[in-house]
């Protein structure tokens, strides 16, 4: 398939987008900061099907990395993600610099108070502010009618459904599934910093959700407290994991709860050497108790 077209600075994005959407195409967006893998052409797919024109982001936020975070060796590969773009047939792909995107004096940013708040929140200051700043200007740049965001950053998710809701943005967010490897762990740009052994023990994040949901299921762990023990037992069976939080709130206001009469999501980020994945998984309202 041809390569899509790039394009570099905010003015000609614009641009583009707006001539397009006078001719009456749709355009579907998916933001990345690069280094692309099956979960983020997953989410391309989801846009291919749904609009006429589909427009990836390539830009690697400095204002979501904290000062000792992984900015400067974040992976890229931009000939590679051109490669992969093409091959599911995306149309443009944005690519800014930290200059076009944030020019001296810049001084503006989109806070979602409260859901930034918990698990990625309390451990990355900053982080989420980052995050609703660029995606609210990726959206004034690239004027799309919907973007497609994955279950896997499932905070930054219902940070930006929130974000949209509360300031009356014209498009709609749609939602793509984790994608995994065979033996479950979630992909990642930064799995791509994993040794071989810490490759392999990665895969306690997956087995020890999914583990714990069962026995929520099932009915042998009553509370999130529990489940949050539970979780945190399996994950420290690793010897290379330490764990950054496990938590269980509730699912869409990310609060906690002292039981499962809503559905919850089970959080976690945990620390291979200086490699730090996030994960989680969905548990439904359980009968008892159980609002509907
Ligand atoms: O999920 C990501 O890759 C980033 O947080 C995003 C949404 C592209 C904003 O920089």
């Amino acid at each position: 398939m041809a390569r899509p077209v790039i394009i570099r600075t905010p003015e000609a994005m614009q641009e583009w987008s707006r001539q397009m959407r006078a001719q009456g195409m749709t355009i579907g967006f998916v933001p990345t900061m690069g280094y692309l893998h099956e979960g983020h052409l997953d989410l391309m797919r989801i846009a291919r099907q749904q609009a006429d024109l589909v427009v990836i982001s390539i830009f690697v936020n400095p204002l979501q990395f904290g000062p000792s975070e992984d900015l400067d060796r974040y992976p890229r590969d931009l000939e590679g993600d051109l490669d992969k773009a093409a091959s599911v047939g995306v149309d443009l792909v944005f690519a800014p610099t930290a200059r076009d995107m944030y020019p001296e004096g810049f001084q503006t940013s989109v806070d979602v108070s409260e859901l930034s708040k918990p698990l990625c929140g309390a451990k990355r200051p900053g982080h989420f502010r980052g995050v609703t700043t660029v995606v609210a200007k990726l959206f004034n740049i690239v004027l799309p009618h919907f973007a497609v965001f994955g279950r896997k950053d499932y905070q930054q998710l219902q940070v930006i459904k929130r974000m949209v809701r509360d300031l009356s943005m014209n498009l709609d967010i749609l939602e793509g599934e984790t994608v995994r490897e065979s033996d479950g762990l979630a992909m990642s740009s930064r799995n791509a910093y994993l040794s071989p052994e810490e490759r392999s023990q990665a895969t306690v994040l997956y087995r020890a959700l999914t583990r714990t949901r069962q026995a929520v299921l099932d009915g042998r762990v009553a509370t999130p407290e529990e489940a949050v023990r539970m979780a945190e037992d399996i994950i420290s069976s690793a010897p290379l994991a330490r764990i950054d939080y496990v938590e269980c709130l509730d699912a869409s206001e990310l609060v906690p709860r002292d039981d499962f009469s809503r559905p919850m999501v089970l959080a976690t980020a945990v620390f291979f050497g200086k490699t730090r994945l996030i994960d989680n998984i969905l548990i439904p309202a359980t009968l008892k108790g159980s609002q509907g």
